[in-house]
């Protein structure tokens, strides 16, 4: 690429602050990632981290970034369903985050209510399917009557599901995965020499999603937080410093384009 077109690009990216154009995006740090050639995965993961900290930031209580982090999950919808990506998992609430304080767990839930409500008309332009993964049933009757109804209504949309993983736990999953197992082996179903990969799989959540390709984790941390425990055995994992409500579609193809350097081997040799 010349250096004139990489320094267009650059003013086009101060000028309008986001893709330049389908071909090629600027970074943060002023590298100019060429978009023709990405490698698309069926399947992104996205940890939705660093909403607390980017209110701090601007001196506004925490639930403002919760806000900001839900209107930028409409936005990362939209520009992953127009990237051919088939399935979208974030995640929303873990089985650990009722350890916060009360008003910030009754935001997140009226959070989620508002926007199901909200959304769901530009949700269903885009064809975009939802799902919830998690425990469910322990969640307060509106937020699982919300779920229901979203699940209903967008069953028929098959450009990209959603999936929204709410009072999730990667080991809650594997737990209740385990305990109708174990059911089946006391009704004789199953043998325990016989339980396999595929009964494990069987028994979880969404069984019919495949695992993530890419798991895209920002705010600076660099850990799983008990997210898709037994589905990321081989996923790839891309971080960045910025902050959730910040992630942008130049944050989404620089991670696309890490993705697409990626060999993927699933312990075999080399592919590519
Ligand atoms: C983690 O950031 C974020 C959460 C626990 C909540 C994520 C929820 C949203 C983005 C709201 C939108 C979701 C839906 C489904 C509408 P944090 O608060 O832990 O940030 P911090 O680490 O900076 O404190």
């Amino acid at each position: 690429m010349s250096i004139f077109r990489k320094i267009n690009s650059l003013f086009n990216l101060m000028r309008h602050n986001k893709t330049t154009n389908q071909d090629e995006v600027v970074s943060q740090n002023s590298k100019v990632v060429a978009a023709g050639h990405l490698e698309i995965p069926e399947h992104l993961a996205v940890i939705m981290d660093g909403n607390g900290r980017w209110a701090k930031q601007k001196g506004l209580p925490r639930q403002a970034g919760h806000r900001a982090g839900a209107e930028n999950l409409k936005n990362l919808c939209r520009m992953c369903g127009r990237r051919g990506i088939k399935y979208l998992t974030v995640y929303a609430f873990s089985t650990e985050n009722w350890r916060r304080p009360d008003d910030e767990v009754h935001a997140l839930m009226q959070l989620f209510v508002e926007f199901f409500h909200r959304y769901d008309r530009e949700l269903a332009a885009e064809g975009i399917r939802l799902r919830f993964s998690g425990d469910i049933g322990a969640l307060p009757d509106d937020i699982q009557k919300i779920i229901s109804e979203a699940e209903i209504e967008s069953a028929n949309r098959d450009k990209m599901q959603l999936i929204v993983a709410i009072n999730y736990g990667g080991r809650r999953e594997i737990v209740q995965a385990c305990r109708k197992i174990a059911e089946e082996v006391k009704q004789g179903a199953l043998a325990p020499g016989s339980i396999e990969e595929e009964d494990i799989v069987r028994c979880l959540y969404l069984p019919d999603v495949p695992d993530p390709d890419l798991i895209i984790r920002p705010s600076g941390e660099q850990r799983l937080s008990n997210f898709l425990l037994w589905q990321a055995a081989y996923s790839e994992f891309w971080y960045s410093d910025i902050m959730w409500p910040d992630f942008s579609e130049v944050h989404l193809i620089e991670a696309l384009s890490a993705y697409t350097d990626r060999d993927r081997r699933f312990g075999g040799i080399r592919t590519k």
